[in-house]
């Protein structure tokens, strides 16, 4: 891009009450509309912010050093940007936005940093857990989409913590993956595992989420659960989890993920289930339905959703790949 052949408009003047026209002004060279649009909507939010709460300097450079040490702490496996979003509650927000679920087929919720791409693939009914002193959990489970038929040969990755509520790669001498695996959904869209029940455990809170946490006198705990993420060509991937109901921290996970169409009462296994499954009778389990969502089900919901949404905030905008741009017409 040749600089003088650009159209600068000009700015003069700035004031409390014009600069955030002449910032979007400057900003609507960009070509690509879709950003045009996300910037133009992040600098009239930000801008409105600080007139609101008459942000003191002091504040600011409070809040840019904390992102800062965020930004500081953050190496290949320690992602506390995406912690912080976690806990303010937007992991869980664009993925509701961003996956949309029609009513009978299963949400998503928060990834977390705990998922690798290391874990072994395991027929069905392997153990994923070898902790020995781990509550035995039989997990029996179904796949289907949201006409009800089964689906066969997802990859599904399965993963929770130890029973002192640390996952395998939180060990500083972790050789071998555990506590995770892949698993394939058979013909009639079942897999099955034994595992152990789930645990709470707090999320890593030794950095500066941390410190912000306990300033907002905020626990650090996510509420016991497994995690599963499905991934099938033709259906929007999807991360989600199973959280156990009555947990302590059932209603205040620290990161906002839990839904109630994700909470289970375990069971016990039954005397026919003992022998089909070869487990003892008794033992804790846990039995789910999941169902997916094709993409093109998928993409016609967020784009309705968009429409919806936008319609009520009173936005002239175009709608394009599901997603609002400005309409220029
Ligand atoms: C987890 O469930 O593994 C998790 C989710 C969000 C932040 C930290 C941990
Ligand atoms: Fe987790």
């Amino acid at each position: 891009m040749d600089p003088s052949q650009v159209q600068i408009p000009p700015m003069k003047d700035l004031t409390v009450d014009n600069i955030t026209e002449n910032v979007i002004t400057i900003n609507s060279l960009c070509e690509d509309e879709r950003m045009k649009y996300v910037l133009e909507r992040l600098v009239t939010h930000l801008h409105d912010f600080a007139r609101e709460t008459r942000l003191s300097s002091t504040e600011w450079m409070t809040g840019l050093q904390f992102l800062t040490e965020v930004g500081q702490i953050c190496t290949p496996v320690r992602q506390e940007f995406i912690l912080l979003s976690d806990i303010l509650g937007l992991s869980i927000l664009v993925d509701s936005i961003d996956h949309p679920k029609p009513p009978g087929s299963t949400e998503g919720t928060v990834l977390g940093p705990f998922h690798t791409h290391d874990a072994e693939e395991l027929p069905n009914g392997d153990a994923i857990s070898h902790d020995p002193k781990g509550e035995p959990l039989l997990v029996v489970c179904t796949l289907r989409d949201t006409e009800g038929r089964p689906i066969e040969g997802a990859k599904i990755d399965i993963w929770e913590t130890d029973s002192t509520g640390h996952y395998d790669v939180q060990y500083a001498g972790r050789e071998t993956p555990d506590g995770r695996c892949v698993m394939r959904s058979d013909a009639e869209g079942i897999f099955w595992f034994k595992a152990i029940t789930p645990v709470p455990y707090p999320i890593p809170h030794d950095g500066p989420v941390g410190k912000l946490l306990k300033k907002l006198h905020r626990h650090p705990y996510r509420p016991s659960h497994m995690h599963f993420m499905f991934e099938k060509e033709g259906y929007d991937h999807l991360i989600t989890a199973l959280y156990l109901r009555n947990d302590p921290y059932e209603t205040s996970d620290a990161v906002f993920g839990v839904k109630d169409s994700l909470v289970v009462d375990l069971a016990k296994v039954s005397p026919e289930m003992a022998a089909k499954y070869n487990v003892p009778e008794g033992q804790a389990l846990l039995t789910y339905d999941f169902v997916l969502v094709s993409d093109e089900e998928t993409r016609e919901l967020r784009a309705t959703n968009s429409k919806i949404a936008l319609d009520k905030l009173g936005r002239k905008v175009k709608i394009v790949n599901g997603l609002p741009v400005p309409d220029l017409d």
